[in-house]
């Protein structure tokens, strides 16, 4: 099949330079000395689950039971549900999960925690636990080390539970354009983090894992002075790139496009098949890529934009770089992996709307 082929609107993605995004942050990581454990959410397909853990990677992050279910299903052996899970029959479900691998899962709340073991017990399995401590994103995770404590002496009593560590992730910096800004914040959450676990330790615990980390600011990681304290990084964006991520001026390049075809023009007006079908703006509107700086009129089923004197056709096909590629992906159905103008495999987004 040849891309010319492929019915628009799609994704598609660069295989070269996913392969090289892989490539470049088995690199980073193993420079840091910390374990990969890449972010399903980006992708959520399950063929690029493999690929990863054929890279190197230590297990697959997961934000939803749904995800985390499909990656069981796919024989991952080392899943961490990044995210707290409080509902019963959830639970439940989550509990079974951990009798067919190694299953993490975080906690913030105590109630939650002496459920989830209720869980495990009547499963018959063990739940491994992430405390999750509020880095700055101010999202979940307890606030303070005394709750954090507290929380992980409860799991590591628990007759179904063991105390693993801690998710620490820090949202609110993968985005952060101003690089001093970004690197000094990172900075004081290393030193937050070392304050905590020797905090921990002191009163007995063994913090095995500390986890987090996107794709903005795992490269601070690399060479870091006395090395980093996370023991796991959870990047998902690496692997496709945005407009989002392209302003922080990261080591990888844009593999994930969304092609669309000219439906229709005029002088100074091109329209494409695109639309907020196809692409999400929760980070901004897709970026043509000919034009990334020409504005992109976003209606459900079309793309408008303003381009004088273009010189495009009805049925030309045109590349979008998505503003923010995990909630783009989730719009789709399948991936076409493409190596110039020859698409070499249809990779299926079999996780698509598992967001529950
Ligand atoms: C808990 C957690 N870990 C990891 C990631 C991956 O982040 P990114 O795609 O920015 O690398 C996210 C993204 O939202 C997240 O919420």
């Amino acid at each position: 099949m040849k891309i010319w082929e492929i019915p628009t609107p799609a994704l598609i993605i660069e295989e070269s330079v996913m392969a090289e995004n892989r490539k470049k942050m088995g690199e980073i990581t193993k420079r840091a000395g910390v374990a990969l454990r890449p972010h399903y959410k980006t992708y959520r397909s399950e063929k690029i689950a493999k690929l990863q853990m054929e890279d190197g990677a230590k297990g697959i992050a997961a934000a939803k039971l749904g995800e985390a279910e499909d990656l069981v299903k796919a024989g991952i052996q080392d899943v961490l549900l990044a995210n707290e899970v409080t509902q019963p029959a959830k639970m439940e479900k989550l509990a079974l999960l951990a009798k067919e691998c190694h299953m993490t899962v975080c906690v913030d709340q105590m109630e939650n925690l002496l459920a989830l073991n209720e869980a495990a017990k009547k499963a018959g399995s063990t739940l491994h636990i992430f405390v999750e401590y509020n880095i700055g994103q101010n999202r979940c995770g307890v606030n303070t080390f005394e709750d954090c404590y507290a929380l992980a002496k409860a799991a590591d009593d628990a007759s179904n539970l063991t105390f693993a560590g801690i998710e620490a992730y820090a949202g609110h910096l993968a985005h952060e354009y101003d690089y001093d800004k970004r690197y000094a914040a990172t900075m004081v959450i290393e030193d937050t983090l070392r304050a905590l676990k020797g905090y921990l330790e002191e009163k007995g615990l063994t913090v095995k894992d500390i986890s987090g980390v996107s794709t903005g600011t795992v490269c601070f990681r690399d060479g870091m002075e006395g090395g980093t304290m996370y023991t796991e990084v959870q990047p998902g964006s690496y692997l496709f790139m945005d407009t989002a991520y392209n302003g922080v001026k990261l080591p990888f390049e844009d593999s994930l496009f969304l092609l669309a075809s000219v439906i229709s023009t005029k002088k100074d007006l091109v329209v494409t098949d695109a639309g907020l079908k196809t692409a999400s703006v929760d980070m901004g509107n897709p970026a043509l890529a000919d034009y990334p700086d020409v504005e992109s009129g976003m209606s459900e089923e079309h793309i408008s934009h303003i381009i004088p004197n273009h010189g495009y056709h009805v049925n030309d096909l045109v590349r979008y770089i998505p503003g923010h590629c995990c909630t783009t992906v989730n719009l789709h159905d399948r991936f076409y992996l493409v190596n110039g103008d020859d698409v070499v495999d249809i990779i299926e987004i079999n996780s698509r709307g598992k967001s529950y």
